[in-house]
């Protein structure tokens, strides 16, 4: 049993292979995933692929890439959003100043409202952080001295600093492909200290695809590899890194039920 804890299945990178693909997860033990969302204006295609699907959950969210197109967006549209019962967290969501798309103090503010809705609905928040460690901390922080709520960091590869502090708001920490890559050994250092029971792995298919596979179109099969690794950096077996980021999974998306699991 696997999960793959983030990726985007909606992408065209799938059209062509969409039921292949599903079917090499599952022979690689994947039994359910997690469709990230990118853009609310795409969320019909994520529900419609929920919908057919028990096992792929979604998420309703706006990534800091595409803040500027939501100049309006308040946290009540995403609480409206989030009551399809498929629709398990609210993100991805929150900062990238790396790339950064959309300006700063738009990628705060739409932040700030997917930060309200976690808020509101008890849903799990997914934050994207890229360079941007500094002012995520603070917006997290001031958040949740008001009201506590809980998510996760996806694709970690951020500083350990970050990483003890979302550990202290009860926060999860995925691990992507990224800790497969040679360079990753700060990443890999991280992960060696965060607790089993707040570990989560995935894919962020269709990008990030780990070694050995490094380079070609990522899809959730390959969640294996980046698990095997970090079965080996946490020092347990593969079977007991994938049941214990599969129980995770499950504790942190509590709306995704154990009954979607895979049946072909
Ligand atoms: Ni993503």
């Amino acid at each position: 049993m696997l999960v793959d804890s983030h990726c985007h299945l909606d992408f065209n990178d799938f059209e062509d292979d969409f039921e292949d693909m599903l079917q090499r997860a599952k022979e690689q033990g994947v039994t359910a995933m997690l469709n990230a969302g990118n853009n609310v204006g795409e969320l019909d295609k994520q529900l419609k692929i929920s919908e057919k699907y028990p096992f792929i959950y979604t998420a309703a969210g706006v990534h800091p890439h595409n803040a500027a197109e939501y100049p309006d967006i308040k946290a009540e549209d995403f609480v409206r959003y989030s009551k399809h019962k498929k629709v398990v967290a609210i993100g991805e969501c929150g900062l990238d100043y790396y790339y950064d798309y959309s300006p700063k103090d738009m990628q705060i503010r739409v932040l700030k409202e997917q930060v309200k809705a976690a808020q509101e609905t008890g849903l799990p928040l997914i934050i994207h952080n890229r360079e941007s460690d500094e002012d995520m901390m603070s917006v997290l922080d001031e958040a949740y001295k008001q009201k506590p709520f809980c998510g996760v960091i996806h694709c970690f590869s951020s500083s350990r600093e970050l990483a003890e502090f979302a550990l202290s708001i009860g926060f999860y920490i995925s691990a992507s492909g990224m800790i497969t890559f040679n360079k990753s050994n700060d990443i890999r250092e991280v992960f060696a200290d965060v607790p089993l029971d707040k570990l989560l792995v995935e894919t962020d298919a269709p990008y990030l695809a780990p070694v050995p596979v490094r380079g070609r179109r990522n899809e959730s099969a390959f969640v294996k590899y980046t698990a095997e690794k970090l079965a080996q950096i946490k020092n347990i077996s593969f079977e007991e890194l994938a049941e214990i980021t599969s129980n995770n999974f499950y504790k942190l998306f509590r709306k995704a039920s154990d009954k979607g699991r895979y049946e072909f």
